[in-house]
């Protein structure tokens, strides 16, 4: 399609020095597990990377006891401040380690260097900067005086954002004074373990960090540890909803962040250039694997023609390949198990009648691809529609009027994020104002920031992470059980709403 060819232009791997087999790490060392271990492949190769232990319920038994001891012992007898100076540390050597962490994030994930490298990474460690500096400020988080920590949380991260999950979960832990047991993704877990060195290098004391690979009994069995205090999951919301269930009645405090199915909402005032950028980022950033996603495109009907042509022409500049060439757009989908869903729902789309349209690329013939996919004239009541595709693929829906944009956008079991594309603010304030979702965007999307808090509404999960709201999740205050009991209520709700949501000006990241 492109009149240019572009010379290879491929990241070096030389500054990453992987062992060949990697073990739990917990109380401060590596440790061998005694669960079956597996094997961490690249997904746009599917060689071989390393071999990964499997932490067996014993093995999740001795990292908690770890934790609970560091807890005890040293982390909560620490000043606020203290706490912090290891977060800046730790946040510095992200960045001094930036490029070795953006090489392996992408040879696991599959996602472009390009976006490890100037998205995934840098976030990282602004996330740990962010935090580090709450970590001596709590009585000033607007959570009512003398907060306590918890004491040992569970966190369970997926393989989408694995580092930038896993920061999102750790910086506010222990910036509270938490200490934490984490359990990468099954696919994804090369990066913790490289965090786990870091760990090692900012001489944090033993045990305040802890990490335990394995796959979801692992999960289960850390989510049903009797001595934990807190449980943090991203992931699906099919899981999300047994570990509400493991723990219901227990005291544990938890927090869920779980699936989306974002509308983007373009009407006919919007900056038309800027939308399409803003649409292929929304949806083709990290191949669509993204909770966030602007998955539903809601267009107006009167320009719904030109914007899908448009779409089109720009989707045929993408390029699909090596994730680790600086030129490559879309990268590798993460597993064999995601790509057969992707290929099930889009199969799914086409049976519903819906209108499939697929970029033109050449797909590599080793690991695991799929191209850049529009499906238009998709109708509300579809599958695309509604469930999470979690890959890359775009359903189109129109609209005539703001009413009907707004009622389609909350048409959906999820409320995780929103994106609005207009000329005029009052429109996009009347319109945020309406859309059932944590986090909205104003032209522009997919924009994180450590400051603003994250999270959703029915389906997509509870809680908050981000921002002073992130660090509600950690600590007991009065304020903090007040609010839990008045979640349901309809004022609640609403002043939630309003206090969580991003409007971001500006145009959409560039890519
Ligand atoms: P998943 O929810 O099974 O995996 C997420 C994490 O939970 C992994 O670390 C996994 O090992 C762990 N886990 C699995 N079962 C568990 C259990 N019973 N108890 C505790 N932990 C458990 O997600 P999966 O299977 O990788 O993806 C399926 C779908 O979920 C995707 O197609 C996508 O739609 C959605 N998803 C959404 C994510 C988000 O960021 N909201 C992230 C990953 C997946
Ligand atoms: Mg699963």
């Amino acid at each position: 399609m492109s009149f240019l060819d572009y010379a290879p232009a491929p990241e070096s791997t030389s500054i990453l020095h992987l062992k060949d087999s990697y073990g739990l790490f917990i109380d401060g060392t590596f440790v061998a597990g005694h669960g079956t271990p597996f094997a961490s492949i690249s997904p746009a190769t599917e060689q071989h990377i390393a071999e990964i232990a499997s932490a067996s319920a014993a093995d999740v038994d001795t990292a908690v006891a770890a934790a609970r001891k560091a807890y005890e012992k040293t982390w909560s007898k620490l000043s606020g401040s203290d706490r912090g100076k290891y977060l800046f540390r730790i946040a510095r050597l992200i960045q001094e380690r930036a490029r070795e962490l953006a090489v392996a994030e992408t040879l696991d994930n599959g996602k472009p260097i390009k976006e490890s490298r100037d998205v995934d990474v840098p976030l990282v460690a602004a996330w740990f900067f962010y935090y580090a500096g709450w970590a001596d400020k709590l009585d000033h988080a607007g959570l009512g005086a003398n907060p306590r920590a918890l004491g040992v949380a569970a966190q369970i991260i997926p393989w989408n954002f694995p580092l930038l999950m896993l920061a999102w979960k750790i910086a506010p832990a222990l910036a509270a004074g938490n200490t934490v047991v984490l359990k990468p993704a099954e696919t994804t877990s090369l990066t913790a373990l490289l965090f786990a060195e870091i760990v090692q290098q900012a001489e944090l004391p033993d045990g305040v960090v802890n990490i335990v690979t394995g796959a979801g009994e692992t999960g289960a069995a850390l989510v049903r540890h009797p001595d934990v205090n807190k449980v943090a999951f991203t992931g699906s919301t099919a899981v999300g909803r047994e570990i509400a269930k493991a723990v219901a009645g227990t005291g544990k405090k938890v927090t869920l962040e779980l699936g989306g199915k974002a509308a983007n909402i373009v009407f006919d005032d919007a900056p038309i250039d800027q939308a399409i950028e803003g649409i292929v980022n929304g949806i083709f950033f990290n191949q669509g694997h993204v909770c966030c996603a602007g998955s539903r495109l809601l267009v107006q009907e009167n320009i719904h023609e030109e914007v899908v042509d448009r779409l089109k022409t720009r989707l045929a500049t993408l390029r699909l390949g090596d994730p680790l060439d600086k030129n490559t757009d879309i990268g590798a989908i993460n597993s064999r198990e995601q790509l057969d869903r992707i290929r099930e729902l889009s199969d799914i789309g086409e049976a519903e009648g819906a209108e499939r349209w697929t970029a033109p690329c050449v797909i590599p013939e080793n690991g695991f691809w799929f191209a850049p996919t529009i499906f238009d004239n998709v109708s509300t009541s579809s599958r695309i529609a509604r469930e999470e595709i979690f890959g890359p693929v775009l359903s189109v829906l129109t609209f005539r009027t703001p009413a009907e944009a707004i009622a389609k956008a909350n048409n959906t079991p999820y409320g995780l994020s929103a994106g609005i594309w207009s000329d005029k603010g009052s429109k996009i304030l009347a319109v945020a104002d309406k859309l059932r979702a944590g986090v909205i965007w104003a032209n522009t999307f997919n924009r994180f920031d450590p400051a603003s808090p994250f999270g959703g509404y029915k389906e997509s999960g509870y809680g908050r992470e981000g921002g002073r709201q992130g660090l509600a999740a950690y600590l007991t205050t009065a304020a903090a059980a007040e609010s839990a009991s008045v979640r349901t209520s309809g004022y609640s709700r609403a002043r939630k709403q309003a206090e969580t949501r991003t409007l971001a000006a500006g145009e959409g990241e560039g890519k």
